[in-house]
């Protein structure tokens, strides 16, 4: 492959990005909760953004050939969404896992026909990070999208996801709310609403088990996708006001909330995110306008706590 080449864009890769944002009203509450539906992304998670764009601007600076292996650390979602990339495309992945992460995105890799490596979580995303810096040291073939560090994470977000937000919702938004995998997110979304509303507070979800911008230690948690024991380098150039703790049961109680009275079939990230939304909202005017992010579905939870009766 040519310097600069880019594999033609499958019609599936055009689902990408674009996503509604949808008002939630909390009656109760007397609070409207903003949400952008990113789990009605064609893989059924927000990766799918980074996946793309870390693909095709590889492809542009030549670093992906014929035999070239995509290869990533990920709790999941991105591993999902790279080999549903690399389907379309046509390359191959291999994704390295934490042998904590539900059964489902296993095989949803598979099925697009990537390959998954387990490893011990004991160390959180280092172990894998590190992992998979080693194999490609020896591999000239695998080529390393570096979800954690890799400026486009954020980037993308800023200029698609931020901006897609801002035209949704014309006029003043009070907050920002998301947690955070990688940071790619809080810290893209967080720089559009800020450029388009300087006094727009932007507020990190970290579960309380592991409230690690709080300054406490890491702890196993049923949030599966953010916090996993590691302050991502992308987070540490974020504008950040305030944490967000959402213990565990909050979580799921949030997400069967979500999945029974408002019909959305969001997976726990998605419920922690709306249950640290609501709570910042509760506390600003009743008009407020506070958004949130759905990252996932709940179909790659069947196995978790939130699927038990
Ligand atoms: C389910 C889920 N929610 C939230 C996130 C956080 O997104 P980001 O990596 O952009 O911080 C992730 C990331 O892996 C995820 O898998």
């Amino acid at each position: 492959m040519s310097v600069g080449s880019l594999r033609p864009r499958p019609p599936v890769l055009s689902l990408i990005g674009n996503t509604p944002l949808l008002p939630l009203r909390f009656a109760a509450e007397e609070r409207t909760i903003h949400v952008k539906a990113e789990f009605l992304n064609p893989s059924g998670s927000v990766k799918d953004r980074l996946a793309l764009c870390i693909v095709e601007d590889a492809e542009r600076r030549g670093l992906l050939g014929p035999d070239s292996v995509i290869l990533e650390c990920t709790s999941g979602n991105t591993g999902i969404a790279l080999a549903m990339v690399g389907a379309a495309k046509g390359y191959k992945v291999k994704i390295l896992m934490s042998d904590t992460a539900s059964v489902e995105r296993r095989y949803l890799i598979e099925q697009f026909g990537g390959e998954v490596q387990l490893f011990k979580a004991t160390a959180g995303y280092g172990t894998g990070i590190a992992l998979s810096r080693e194999m490609a040291a020896q591999d000239r073939r695998y080529f390393l999208p570096c979800q954690f560090e890799n400026p486009l994470n954020a980037l993308d977000h800023e200029e698609h996801t931020g901006r897609e937000i801002l035209a949704q919702l014309p006029g003043p938004i009070a907050a920002f709310v998301s947690g955070y995998g990688t940071g790619g997110t809080i810290t893209g979304c967080g720089r559009a609403l800020r450029a388009a509303h300087p006094g727009l507070k932007v507020y990190a979800m970290e579960p309380a088990e592991a409230a690690m911008l709080s300054g406490e230690m890491p702890c196993c948690h049923f949030i599966e996708g953010v916090a996993g024991g590691y302050v991502p380098p992308l987070l540490r150039s974020a504008h950040i006001d305030q944490p967000v703790k959402v213990s565990s049961p909050e979580a799921l109680a949030m997400t069967r909330r979500l999945n029974r009275e408002f019909g959305l079939l969001v997976g726990t990230s998605s419920g922690a995110n709306v249950a640290a939304a609501l709570r910042v909202a509760c506390n600003l005017e009743p008009a407020a306008r506070v958004v949130t992010i759905l990252c996932d579905r709940a179909e790659r939870y069947y196995s978790t706590k939130l699927f038990q009766r």
